[in-house]
């Protein structure tokens, strides 16, 4: 991701670097000819202090409008970077979409050519007659994502099952199909394995803060089988998808109960800022939920995002009586435009999404808010030549208003590495 960031930046530094030395080029010939002019009129010593005055002044003035222009050029170049990366994106997107435009069928074709359960679930299915809603068909189209047309072979597989009876236990090849494009999957007519020994849930509100016993769930799509697993592989080596988030008695109890005025903000001092109309919001890639619960105990109600990366996130979050929404990143937010008091992320927002994607993303959270609705991006990763040069100026196009903005270095390879934090506090302008 550097990689992208810095390859346009190399022409443009010589651009500025040839710049600068035309001034530097215009300073030594003024001095040139001031020495010339103050060694030929012959004067005093009067004379030279004089003229050594005006020499340091133009000096002073000239010095000061390279500075001017050098950090004109260094924004020009920021701009150009992030133009070019975002343009780049595009054509790449661009040109695939030309590849893959000329062996596709069109929809309508595609549909006819499906058969059984599969060709069912995709329809268009006629209306009956005498309903003329306000449609503008008569038919009626199932929502699949478009995607979903790539993978014929696959979307037939996850179609073959006994209608009525047990669905395959086929989660984590359900949700590799929704990570490359095929959002929403179609609707199935089979029942999802049942847990053996299920367990009503425990009443709220203490179950904001339990572990729900085992057999509330099947475990197949994971390699862990039980809770006391998931909560214990925040002390292994390894890297998982949140991985300490299912430790509810560790680092996940104390998150956002206190800010410390640089990366970390505290609930209550941003639900302050708004004086009770945060009432409602949604938390993209919350992980286990924990984020909805702190706001559940404050009588905020916040959906959250997530998918299930080796393990039950959404399962877990429904048993905390949270709401869980299995869609990626990647999905257009399913709310409409103008209805959110908050939308909040942490982590998952990050520099891995390529910029294009990340700036359709941010657009869509601004839609979703209400005006004088807050998002709140809690450490965004990045590295530090992106952060003024791509990302800063993203947000700037997106035209939220800074309430907040601190950026620091993340603590345990960022010195080196120079990798960074950024978390914001962004308000939707009230026009
Ligand atoms: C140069 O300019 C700065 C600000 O414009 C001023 O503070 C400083 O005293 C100047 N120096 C000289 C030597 O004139
Ligand atoms: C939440 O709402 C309930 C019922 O209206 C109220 O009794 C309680 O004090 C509220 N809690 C907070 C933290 O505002
Ligand atoms: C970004 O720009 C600001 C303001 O110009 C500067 O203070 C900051 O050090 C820069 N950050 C990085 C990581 O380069």
């Amino acid at each position: 991701m550097g990689s992208m960031d810095d390859c346009p930046r190399k022409p443009s530094q010589s651009a500025m670097r040839s710049r600068i030395t035309v001034l530097l080029l215009l300073v030594s010939t003024n001095l040139v000819s001031y020495f010339l002019f103050s060694g030929g009129g012959g004067g005093g010593g009067e004379h030279l202090r004089d003229s050594g005055a005006v020499l340091l002044r133009e000096l002073n003035r000239t010095q000061s409008q390279l500075a001017e222009s050098q950090s004109q050029v260094e924004m020009l170049n920021q701009r150009l970077s992030t133009a070019n990366s975002l343009l780049e994106t595009l054509l790449a997107d661009l040109g695939q979409g030309h590849r893959q435009a000329v062996p596709e069928q069109d929809l309508a074709t595609w549909a006819a050519q499906l058969t059984g359960e599969l060709k069912l679930a995709v329809g268009p299915h006629k209306l009956p007659l005498g309903y003329t809603p306000n449609l503008g068909s008569d038919e009626l189209y199932p929502v699949l994502g478009t995607a979903c047309r790539r993978f014929q072979d696959e979307l037939v597989q996850y179609m073959t099952y006994e209608v009525g009876g047990e669905c395959p236990s086929d989660e984590a090849f359900a949700q590799r199909l929704m990570l490359k494009g095929c959002e929403p999957l179609p609707r199935r007519r089979c029942h999802p394995k049942s847990p053996a020994g299920y367990v009503e849930p425990t009443p709220f509100p203490q179950s904001l803060w339990s572990i729900p016993p085992d057999t509330s769930i099947t475990w197949d799509a994971y390699t862990c089988k039980n809770y006391a697993c998931l909560v214990n592989r925040n002390k292994e080596k390894g890297s998982y998808d949140c991985k300490d988030c299912f430790d509810l008695g560790g680092r996940e109890k104390g998150r956002w109960l206190y800010g410390n005025s640089e990366l970390d903000y505290g609930i209550d001092e941003v639900l302050e800022l708004k004086r009770g109309s945060i009432r409602i919001g949604l938390d993209i890639g919350g992980g286990t939920g924990s984020f909805a619960a702190r706001m559940r105990e404050r009588n905020v109600t916040i959906v959250t995002s997530t998918m299930n990366f080796n393990g039950p996130f959404n399962s877990f979050i429904a048993s905390r009586g949270l709401v869980p929404l299995h869609i990626s990143v990647a999905h257009r937010l399913p709310f409409y435009d103008g209805t959110l008091d908050i939308v909040h992320s942490m982590h998952v927002l990050s520099n891995w999404i390529p910029d294009a994607m990340l700036e359709f993303a941010l657009f869509d959270i601004y839609r979703v808010l209400r005006p004088g609705g807050l998002f709140w991006l809690d450490h965004f990763f990045c590295l530090g030549a992106q952060l003024n040069a791509t990302y800063a100026p993203m947000f700037e196009r997106i035209g939220f208003k800074k309430l907040r903005w601190y950026a620091g270095r993340k603590l345990d390879r960022g010195l080196e590495k120079n990798e960074w934090y950024l978390s914001a506090l962004l308000e939707k302008p009230l026009t």
